[in-house]
């Protein structure tokens, strides 16, 4: 039977309580399909500083080194001490670094709105087509995020300059156009590339290694977008989008506009993945929304996220393809059977309920 080394970092505001639903999830699922979990937890971002002094401590990376995926909550919270130095903060001393330490470049975020939550997707109805089903892949260790020089100037008289730089390599956009490409295969076999190639270098680039990269994939049929009107054409007709290829600052911003078209950010699972080696992808994995404080702690939390994020891991780390589509399609009979959060509920819906964390986290248990 497969052993599955997880290590498990629930992290803070909402990560604590999305992470038991889907830890309790997984029990579930192990019991239906043949696999043996053995997750081990450890603390990360603020929790990491209260418990080691660090938001990265040393014994959870090396818990994550000797991990087959690591399963993440979320990190940061805005109004704690101001004074921590940046570098230090959980966005960068835990999220970021881990990306860049495991080399998690591939970040795929699938939005889908299910029919059921048509009323929660902003859009009115007739936008909506068939329905919305997206896949962003984004890079994820490289451009604005990690280019150096990088840092903020005192150019005297009170007057400072902070400067970002967004850098790109060809090998780096030759992989992730890969993963991308493959992606489009197994799907609808369309990729919009999106970029700025009216205004920046970097477009340019991106634009002529991911057309090239397009010459091995004839049958996915390659587009290339402007981010700006990609971020319009989401709006007005987001049912021509089948995988949207991003850079990492690009992605950012355009996976949080798809997922609310998806019905909530708390729906929004992401896998992150390095390279495949010996047949193995270590991975990460993580709701796409972040910490939540204003309602952390009040078994508010939509845990959809955090749940679908581990039929992810169970199908790009491990291979368990059944187990995965199980838990998605638990998640799916759940919705379709009206439990809500309160981020997806509606007044109008005869069927729904409102429910909490929890019990949407049993409920979904029990449908695997
Ligand atoms: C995300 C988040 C992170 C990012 C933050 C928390 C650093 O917004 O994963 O999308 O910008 O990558
Ligand atoms: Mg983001």
């Amino acid at each position: 039977m497969k052993q599955l080394k997880i290590a498990a970092l629930a992290g803070d505001g909402i990560g604590p309580e999305v992470m038991r639903e889907a830890i309790k999830v997984l029990r579930a699922a192990e019991k239906k399909f043949s696999f043996q979990l053995g997750i081990t937890e450890a603390p990360v971002g603020w929790a990491g500083i209260d418990a080691a002094g660090q938001a990265l401590p040393a014994a959870t990376l090396a818990l994550c080194k000797q991990s087959d995926a690591i399963l993440f909550g979320s990190v940061g919270l805005p109004d704690r001490d101001p004074t921590i130095p940046k570098a230090e903060r959980p966005e960068r001393a835990a999220l970021l670094r881990i990306r860049k330490e495991f080399g998690l470049f591939a970040n795929l975020r699938p939005v889908t709105l299910p029919k059921a939550l048509a009323h929660a997707c902003p859009l009115a109805k007739e936008r909506q087509g068939n329905g919305i089903d997206i896949l962003v892949v984004r890079e994820l260790t490289g451009g604005m995020y990690f280019g150096q020089p990088k840092q903020t100037e005192d150019l005297g008289g009170g007057v400072q300059r902070a400067i970002d730089t967004m850098v790109y390599t060809t090998p780096e956009i030759e992989r992730i156009a890969q993963v991308a490409f493959q992606a489009a295969r197994l799907r609808r076999k369309k990729l919009t590339s999106i970029d700025k190639a009216n205004v920046l270098e970097n477009g340019i680039l991106w634009r002529e290694v991911v057309t090239r990269i397009g010459k091995a994939y004839p049958d996915v049929t390659l587009e290339h977008m402007f981010v700006d009107n990609g971020a319009m054409q989401l709006m007005l007709r987001p049912t021509q989008f089948d995988v949207m290829l991003c850079e990492n600052m690009f992605g950012d911003i355009l996976s949080d506009e798809a997922a609310a078209l998806g019905g909530s950010l708390g729906m929004l699972p992401s896998a992150s993945l390095g390279a495949t080696t010996g047949g193995n992808t270590f991975g990460f994995y993580e709701p796409a929304g972040g910490t939540a404080p204003d309602i952390a702690g009040k078994n508010l939390a939509n845990p959809i996220a955090q749940i679908l994020s581990t039929a992810l891991m169970l199908r790009y780390s491990f291979q368990l393809n059944d187990a995965a589509a199980g838990i998605e399609r638990a998640v799916g009979r759940t919705i379709d059977a009206g439990c809500r959060t309160g981020d997806i509920f509606s007044p109008n819906e005869p069927n729904a309920r409102k429910v909490g964390t929890r019990e949407m986290g049993d409920a979904i248990a029990a449908a695997v």
